[in-house]
């Protein structure tokens, strides 16, 4: 597939439209050895981009993890709100990236930000059973058969979900940690969950998307790229 010199280094994530414009007229880009100094000169995949003699990846499209504070909807756009777009540098702001499965607005941790419509749309399918872990905190105590009547499949009352792993990881004086693992996602399910057994999360974090795990060296707000091993799971998943 044809396409500009800009738009191919912007995919491969080089900088903004206006900085790779710019790069590309100082003459430091190359395509298949010859300086291009024109922005709109057709590249495709098979030809060689370099830039200052170092190779560019084509990627066609992009996956991020990223560290999700509360405040900031799993969303692209708002009017009011801030999204977790608005978290990611410029060259990132125009790659239609979007979070793939959303976490509520005060929920925390692990999302993936992709351009990758198949992808996201699969981990979402109940037949890829992609599992999510969260820690949550739990205010007061829980019933004591929790982690059966989870294990068993809690009854909501729009519909039944299917077993779910439930670990009680503290208890406090006054809220208990546990981690749960799911095999789906419904809108607000982990709060409705505990909500079925009359308890109330008062703090939710997600650790896990099927095989990735939250980089623990990413602060709240931080992101990267998915490494070579995390996009194995991407492949198997697409
Ligand atoms: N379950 C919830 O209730 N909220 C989330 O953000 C994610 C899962």
């Amino acid at each position: 597939m044809l396409m500009r010199l800009d738009k191919y280094l912007c995919s491969c994530g080089t900088g903004t439209r206006t900085e790779v414009k710019k790069i590309i007229k100082s003459k430091r880009v190359k395509v298949n050895n010859k300086i291009i100094d024109t922005s709109d000169f057709k590249v495709d995949e098979t030809m060689t981009v370099t830039l200052d003699n170092k190779v560019v990846e084509y990627n066609k499209y992009t996956y991020i993890m990223l560290n999700k504070p509360a405040g900031y909807l799993s969303a692209t756009r708002d009017n009011n709100k801030d999204t977790v777009i608005d978290l990611l540098e410029e060259k990132y702001r125009n790659m239609g990236l979007f979070p793939a499965g959303r976490l509520d607005r005060d929920t925390v941790g692990l999302v993936i930000l992709t351009n990758d419509g198949d992808f996201a749309h699969n981990t979402l399918s109940p037949k890829k059973h992609v599992s999510k872990t969260y820690i949550a905190h739990i205010e007061g105590t829980l019933p004591p058969d929790a982690c059966e009547i989870f294990n068993k499949g809690v009854i909501l009352k729009d519909f039944t979900c299917e077993s779910a792993d439930l670990i009680i990881e503290e208890t406090h004086n006054d809220y208990t940690v546990v981690r749960v693992t799911i095999h789906e996602g419904k809108y607000h399910q982990i709060k409705r969950m505990f909500l079925s057994l009359g308890c109330k999360v008062i703090y939710l974090k997600r650790i896990s998307f099927g095989p990735i795990e939250l980089d623990n060296k990413l602060k709240e707000g931080e992101y990267r790229l998915l490494d070579p091993k995390e996009m194995e799971f991407v492949k198997a998943v697409r």
